[in-house]
């Protein structure tokens, strides 16, 4: 058995280790790289599609699975222009930008103080005597383009910055089939693009993005009932998903921070390398949006009780979380480095839920038989588990890249698996193996993975 020297009471991680671990595991790399790269743009390589893909299958099991209120929907990425006048992102979704003369290089004049001088990266924008700042004027964040083949003949619409709006467009059509009344809630997930300038901090403000939004409908006297219920459940998600408790908090706005259409929203917030920032925004809108579009399109966006003939706009509460903040914050939370065998290790601790591979095969040696009992063993878990088969290097180093991209468990074939039918599991966080029967692997394996699970970086702090 491996010894391991824990030292996991300080928190090790670090964003330039997350950066560097994700492009060396293949999780998340800046796009374009062949072209230089474009600014806060990323792709998701083989194990962050696995880690997105596990973020949001949780949460349509949070929304749909575990509950029976909430439908769901695809809406469209543009949508009708008018959309966006009615919603006020038109009007209103802008940030302050300011333009240096001296430098070219173009600021968000509200974040200055964050901000790296063109000319002298040690001084913020305006520092330096030969900085030129203009006035800041409003931009508009939202990416514009054109329907049709000829720019100047066609209609200008834009990609949306949220998705909520789709889920507000089909209200109708939806309560006309979804057999729902208020209270119940409308959810989808998709990407929403946004105009950001403000320099990312990886994927944490990226210029497009997989949002995981939900609109709870529900009778205006029972709207602040339903906030607080949304603002316990959605600090439970990330609890249940593994993420330290003591690293998440929930944040009120203040009234001059609120958005146009809300009368009060309060931010989940995680305890970044960066500091508290927002993950998600659980947003109480009023009846601000179904209101406009009523106005907008003529259509009567409310709901009428035949059994009581009340007739009423539902006020909507919606928690708004971002899939790739989420993934941040998992891997974040789950990186980890200690000491094994006499050697360093960096270890991802995900929940075993969110792990992208559940299990790795790993024939001790790449000969006397071995592959090709691993390979039987590989087909006996791949259709219950992601699995991943690796013959390739020495044990220890393929355990070491195992360990990188957060595989909970190892399974060796050696030469004692050929004897008798067994194989050694390796648990990732207390490095502890047990021999197991090959066709008992698949309930055992199940149920570990199944089996509550807190993180070991919370246990030892
Ligand atoms: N419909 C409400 C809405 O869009 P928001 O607070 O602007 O509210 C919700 O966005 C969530 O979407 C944020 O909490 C964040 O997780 C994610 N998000 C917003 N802008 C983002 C960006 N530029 N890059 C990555 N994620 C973003």
């Amino acid at each position: 058995m491996h010894r391991t020297m824990r030292r996991m009471a300080e928190d090790v991680v670090t964003m330039e280790k997350i950066v560097a671990l994700c492009k060396r595991r293949g999780f998340i790399f800046p796009a374009s790289e062949i072209y230089g790269g474009i600014a806060n743009t990323y792709d998701y390589g083989h194990y962050g599609v696995l880690l997105k893909r596990n973020v949001i299958d949780a949460w349509w099991q949070a929304m749909i699975g575990d509950r029976n209120d909430i439908v769901a929907l695809d809406s469209a990425i543009i949508q009708h222009p008018r959309t966006w006048e009615a919603s006020g992102h038109l009007e209103g979704f802008t940030d302050p930008l300011v333009d240096c003369k001296a430098c070219g290089q173009r600021f968000r004049a509200d974040h200055l103080q964050d901000l790296q001088c063109g000319l002298k990266p040690s001084k913020h924008p305006g520092e330096t005597p030969q900085c030129d700042l203009t006035e800041a004027r409003e931009f508009n964040l939202m990416f514009e383009t054109t329907i049709g083949p000829v720019k100047e003949a066609g209609a200008t619409v834009y990609l949306r910055p949220e998705t909520a709006q789709g889920i507000f467009l089909d209200f109708k059509t939806v309560l006309g089939f979804a057999r729902k009344k208020p209270p119940f809630g409308i959810a989808q997930v998709g990407k929403s693009f946004r105009n950001e300038i403000t320099p990312g901090n990886f994927v944490f403000r990226t210029l497009e993005f997989e949002q995981m939004e939900m609109e709870f409908f529900v009778p205006p006297d029972d709207a602040q009932e339903w906030h607080e219920h949304w603002l316990k459940e959605r600090m439970d998600w990330y609890v249940r998903l593994g993420i330290r408790a003591d690293h998440l908090r929930l944040r009120a706005h203040d009234a001059d921070e609120l958005s146009h259409y809300s009368s009060a929203t309060s931010d989940v917030e995680y305890l970044y390398p960066i500091g508290w920032q927002e993950l998600e925004g659980i947003a109480n809108r009023g009846d601000f949006d179904l209101t406009q579009h009523a106005k907008f399109s003529g259509e009567k966006l409310e709901y009428f009780d035949t059994a009581s003939g009340e007739r009423y706009v539902p006020y909507v509460i919606e928690p708004a979380a971002g899939v790739g903040r989420t993934v941040l914050a998992a891997l974040c939370d789950a990186y980890d480095e200690d000491e094994v065998g006499g050697g360093e290790r960096t270890v991802l601790r995900l929940h075993p839920r969110l792990a992208p591979i559940k299990v790795a095969i790993l024939p001790v040696v790449s000969k006397d038989g071995l592959p090709e009992r691993a390979q039987e063993v590989f087909q006996l878990l791949r259709g219950q588990m992601q699995a991943e088969y690796d013959e390739g290097g020495s044990i220890g180093r393929r355990y070491r890249r195992q360990d990188e991209i957060g595989t909970p468990f190892g399974v060796t074939i050696d030469h004692q698996t050929l004897e008798d039918d067994t194989v050694t599991v390796r648990d990732r966080d207390t490095l502890e193996q047990d021999r197991v029967a090959i066709d008992e692997l698949p309930a055992t394996l199940g149920a570990r993975l199944a089996a509550p699970w807190e993180s070991p970086k919370l246990a030892a702090a």
